[in-house]
C-alpha cells in the first residue's frame, strides 16, 4: 500500500504539473544544468526584454525547442493522469506550467496552460494568432531560398513581431482567475514534477491548503514548498503515478 488517500467520483481534484512530469519523455527540466537552459541563461531567451533586444536569438532558441518536441511522446505519468480524468470526469482540472503539449497528446482535456504553449504564436502588436508550425515552415522555406529579411517573425498586417505564446519571466501567467476559482472549490490538490520555486505557480499549493484541500505531491526531489504537502511521494512520476492512481481509484 503506497497511499492513504482515496478518491471518490465526487472529489474535485486540481492537478498542477511542472517540467518533472515530462522528464521521462526526454524533455529537459529547467533547473538541471547550473541555471542554464540548453546553454542559455533565462535572461537571454525567456524575458520580454530579451525578445526586444534580440528576437532572432529568442526565435532560434524556441525553434530548436519546438523541433525537439516534435519527437517526444507522453510517458506513463501523463497516461496515469488521463486515467484519473476518466475516473473523475469534469471534476478534474489539470493546470500545467509546461508548454510541451504532452498532456493533450495523452488524451487529457480540461487543461489550463498557465505558461502558454509552444504550439502557437501571436503578434505582439495586433495580437493575431498563428500556429508556430506555420512560422517555422516559413522560416525553413526562407532559409532554403537564402532570404535575408527577418520576415518570418514580422506580422505582414501591422509590422509587429510574432512571438511564441509562452509566458516569460516578468509576465503574468494566463487564466489566473479561473485557476483561483478552481482551487477554491477543490477537495484535493495534486502537485507533480515542479520545484516550487517559480511564482505564482508555487503559491497555488499554498492557496489550496489554505482553502482546505488535501494536498498530495509526487516529485523526484523535495520541492521548496513541501511543508504544504500532506502526503508526499518522492521518486519519478512515471514510475509512481500508475500505481498511485490505481490505488486512489480502487
Ligand atoms: P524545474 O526544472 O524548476 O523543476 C523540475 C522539478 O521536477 C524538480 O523539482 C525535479 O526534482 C523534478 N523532477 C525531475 N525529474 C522528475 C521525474 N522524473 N518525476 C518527478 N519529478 C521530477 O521545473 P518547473 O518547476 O516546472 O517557466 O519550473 C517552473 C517554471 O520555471 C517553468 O514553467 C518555466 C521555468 O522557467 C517559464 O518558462 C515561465
Amino acid at each position: 500500500m503506497l497511499t492513504k488517500t482515496k478518491f471518490t467520483k465526487n472529489d474535485k481534484l486540481v492537478i498542477l504539473t511542472g517540467a518533472g512530469i515530462s522528464a521521462e519523455s526526454g524533455v529537459k527540466t529547467f533547473r538541471d544544468s547550473d541555471g542554464l537552459w540548453e546553454n542559455h541563461s533565462v535572461d537571454e531567451v525567456a524575458t520580454p526584454e530579451a525578445f526586444n533586444r534580440n528576437p532572432r536569438l529568442v526565435w532560434d532558441f524556441y525553434t530548436a525547442r519546438f523541433k525537439q518536441l516534435q519527437n517526444v511522446k507522453p510517458n506513463p505519468a501523463h497516461f496515469a493522469i488521463k486515467k484519473l480524468q476518466d475516473f473523475l470526469g469534469e471534476n478534474l482540472t489539470l493546470i500545467t506550467q509546461n508548454i510541451d503539449g504532452l498532456h493533450q497528446a495523452a488524451g487529457n482535456t480540461n487543461i489550463i496552460e498557465m505558461h502558454g504553449s509552444i504550439a502557437d504564436s501571436y503578434c505582439n502588436k495586433c495580437r493575431r494568432r498563428i500556429t508556430t508550425v506555420e512560422l517555422i515552415t516559413n522560416l525553413d522555406q526562407g532559409q532554403s531560398n537564402k532570404c535575408t529579411q527577418p520576415w518570418w517573425f514580422s506580422c505582414e498586417k501591422c509590422k509587429g513581431q510574432f512571438r511564441p505564446n509562452i509566458v516569460w519571466f516578468g509576465e503574468i501567467p494566463h487564466h489566473l482567475d479561473k485557476i483561483t476559482r478552481r482551487i477554491q472549490q477543490c477537495t484535493k490538490f495534486l502537485v507533480i514534477g515542479t520545484s516550487g520555486t517559480v511564482y505564482p505557480a508555487a503559491q497555488l499549493l499554498v492557496l489550496a491548503k489554505r482553502f482546505g484541500a488535501d494536498t498530495i505531491g509526487v516529485n523526484l526531489d523535495r520541492p521548496e514548498n513541501v511543508s504544504y504537502i500532506d502526503e508526499f511521494h518522492q521518486g519519478k512520476s512515471g514510475k509512481l503515478l500508475p500505481f498511485l492512481v490505481a490505488e486512489w481509484t480502487s
